[in-house]
């Protein structure tokens, strides 16, 4: 990895950077002195972005590590974490602020204030404790974006309960091992879901997902699609219930607990190199504190003022950290919507925007690509100037990406933060901060103040600025996981095994210093490729075809080859107009000599395919593994957690007829 690779300068020949304005560095959360505060006592610096929660006990010591890598944040302090998401927004005056804003697919729209949310969450919070929940056990969720997906997450919070959220497009076999993994007492669902327009099952999914699952007892079952699905849902009695029955009839009041700071908050299932889903574990004081402090800081929050919308799904840890808690902490005023982005016209966003006056807008690389592909036309014909931070993540977003959210959706002043973190992670770690940072289109910077990142060899050793290696975390941070369900020895061998003596959490990630000494993400690591010994990121091939005017998104992934090693194969949706022009041959030959005029002859790809679509999961992330199935001619692997399975078999087709090679 230390290796310096010609391959890896596309990225770095990015020089562009965009300082924040004068006005918007004045009134920033974060100035630059945070970092300052954090280098010169790191411990104390996290006790005071602590200080923004209320515990019910203060805690005696920060950091305990001396049963590294089994971190303790904030030993001894008791705290409810939905107390302080929920009451206390109550409590200090604010019950009337709307905390969502949410938006169903079909147009149906809600607003919950803080008081109401109050209200909902211990509702519910009476309803698991009426089915006997108690703290330590575990609730599954498999919701769609409604407001009940947050109201269950917080009632189990405020039981000590740990929620087990399962993405609403996961199969029920992926559910059922999840349930059974966790042994999940209760789970949560509803009858169905809006999505693209129609009524689709969710029940019959987790009615599948149980037949002989040993620890379930309970279903409840929201009602959103109702008559739209009538006679589709099956009723087992005895054990499900109706969500509107069962949590209407409940007292809205319920005095919340405190609960000890390293209690355990969620499980989330991610997944691994393995086929055997991941239970990240998470706890909770260490993981709200820095919840909110980059709630706060990376997106220059301000409760009462902002209006924010992250567009993840609370299936995903996005949603976790930068729906429910981080911001619900910080007493945001959010948009929370069901549906797709193009349903039912692919300006459903920015006419969301437009009417409530989003103000900080997340999202991921993947939908902003597919907003150019959609073109610039769409957004211009909306009122988008309440805008005034944009956020990226879940991939590196490459800088023709970058420019276009900043021009098209920012206005050309919107301070974009590219935030770098992980499921496990938490929260933010490497990102830049709106008011201080002179941000770089393509790199996500710097980590942020208390946050320690570098970029080492596998000799462990840091590289030099212009250096390519592996991204770790050598110091543990507040909502580190703190383990894996029930497999310590797996958590130790997949994070903390490659550095074991230097005590580095080895993130998986390549990446760069630039000459400035900032970071940029590669890609994981698994996804770099070896092409004559040359090691090329699949990333940089991605950024560079991406940068050609034809080209919408890209993938690549290296394939085995006899003479080279690996060769670069590449899978290109062309945009709107030049789909329909360009012919196949011709378009092919001009990416490959672009991207060798952009990194190098070496990065050339050997074959290039021009596809509809790329394999995608649900979360929006592409499925190299099955590119590199069908690259290197063999059956295509698993194809379950794909959004669209039919994908694989046309891009199977066209790579059999439409092959490029020189
Ligand atoms: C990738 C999502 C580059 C990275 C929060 C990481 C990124 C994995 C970025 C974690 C970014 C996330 N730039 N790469 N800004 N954000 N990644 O667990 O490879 O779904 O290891 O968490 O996504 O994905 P996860």
């Amino acid at each position: 990895m230390t290796e310096q690779s010609p391959g890896l300068d596309n990225l770095l020949n990015e020089v562009r950077t965009f300082p924040p304005s004068t006005d918007f560095a004045a009134q920033a959360n974060a100035k630059p002195e945070l970092y300052d505060e954090a280098d010169a006592d790191r411990e104390q610096f996290w006790a005071k972005q602590a200080e923004r929660l209320d515990w019910d006990t203060p805690w005696t010591q920060v950091l305990d590590w001396t049963d590294a890598p089994f971190a303790k944040w904030f030993v001894g302090g008791k705290l409810n974490v939905a107390y302080n998401c929920v009451d206390r927004h109550v409590d200090s005056g604010h019950g009337d602020q709307v905390a969502i804003h949410w938006v169903g697919e079909p147009g149906d729209t809600r607003d919950i204030t803080y008081a109401q949310l109050k209200d909902e969450v211990s509702k519910t919070a009476n309803a698991l404790l009426s089915l006997g929940a108690k703290a330590g056990d575990v609730v599954a969720i498999q919701l769609q974006m409604i407001p009940e997906a947050i109201f269950a997450m917080l009632a189990c919070a405020r039981l000590g309960v740990l929620h087990n959220v399962v993405f609403g497009g996961f199969s029920p076999h992926a559910l059922r091992a999840r349930v059974d993994d966790a042994a999940a007492k209760i789970i949560i669902t509803s009858d169905g879901q809006y999505r693209r327009g129609k009524a689709a099952p969710m029940k019959a999914n987790v009615d599948e997902a149980l037949e002989g699952a040993e620890t379930v007892e309970k279903v409840i079952v929201v009602r959103r699609t109702g008559s739209d699905l009538e006679g589709e849902v099956s009723w087992t009695e005895g054990r499900d219930l109706w969500w509107h029955e069962l949590v209407g009839g409940q007292s809205a009041e319920h005095t919340p607990e405190a609960f000890d700071a390293e209690h355990p908050l969620f499980i989330l299932y991610t997944s691994g190199t393995t086929g055997k889903p991941k239970g990240i574990l998470h706890t909770s004081g260490g993981y709200l504190t820095q919840a909110a402090y980059t709630h706060h800081n990376v997106f220059d929050h301000k409760a009462g003022e902002d209006v924010y919308w992250c567009t993840a799904d609370v299936g995903w840890i996005t949603g976790h950290s930068y729906i429910v808690y981080g911001p619900l902490a910080n007493r945001a005023t959010q948009v929370v919507y069901e549906g797709t982005p193009n349903t039912p016209h692919e300006g459903r966003h920015w006419e969301i925007i437009q009417k409530y006056k989003v103000s900080i807008y997340y999202t991921a690389p993947t939908l902003i690509r597919t907003f150019m592909k959609w073109g610039a036309e769409i957004p211009e014909k909306y009122d988008l100037t309440s805008l005034r931070v944009l956020g990226s993540v879940g991939e590196p977003i490459n800088p023709e990406a970058w420019i276009w959210y900043r021009e098209h959706i920012g206005a050309g002043k919107a301070p974009i933060v590219d935030t770098w973190w992980q499921t496990e992670t938490g929260a933010i770690m490497i990102s830049p901060l709106p008011g201080v940072t002179s941000t770089k289109p393509g790199s996500a910077q710097r980590a942020l103040p208390g946050i320690s990142a570098k970029v080492v060899g596998d000799d462990a050793k840091e590289v030099g600025n212009g250096g390519g290696g592996l991204l770790v975390l050598d110091k543990p941070w507040p909502s580190m996981l703190r383990g894996i369900w029930g497999d310590n020895d797996r958590y130790r061998e997949t994070y903390w095994s490659r550095f074991a003596d230097q005590g580095f959490y080895f993130a998986g990630d390549g990446a760069k210093y630039d000459a400035d000494g900032d970071i940029w993400l590669l890609g994981r690591v698994d996804d770099v490729m070896n092409v004559s010994g040359h090691r090329i990121s699949t990333t940089e091939v991605e950024s560079a075809l991406v940068s050609h005017p034809t080209v919408a998104e890209a993938a690549v992934v290296g394939a085995a080859d006899a003479t080279t090693g690996q060769g670069i194969v590449a899978f290109v949706i062309l945009r709107g107009n030049a789909g329909a022009s360009a012919s196949g041959e011709e378009a092919v030959q001009a990416l490959r000599n672009h991207v060798a005029k952009e990194i190098g002859p070496i990065a050339k790809p050997r074959q290039i395919l021009i596809v509809q679509e790329l394999p995608k999961t649900r979360s929006g992330k592409i499925m190299r593994r099955l590119l590199r199935d069908v690259a290197e001619n063999r059956q295509v692997g698993d194809v379950t957690t794909l959004a669209d399975s039919s994908v694989m078999d046309l891009i199977s087709a066209g790579l059999n007829s439409g092959k490029s090679e020189d």
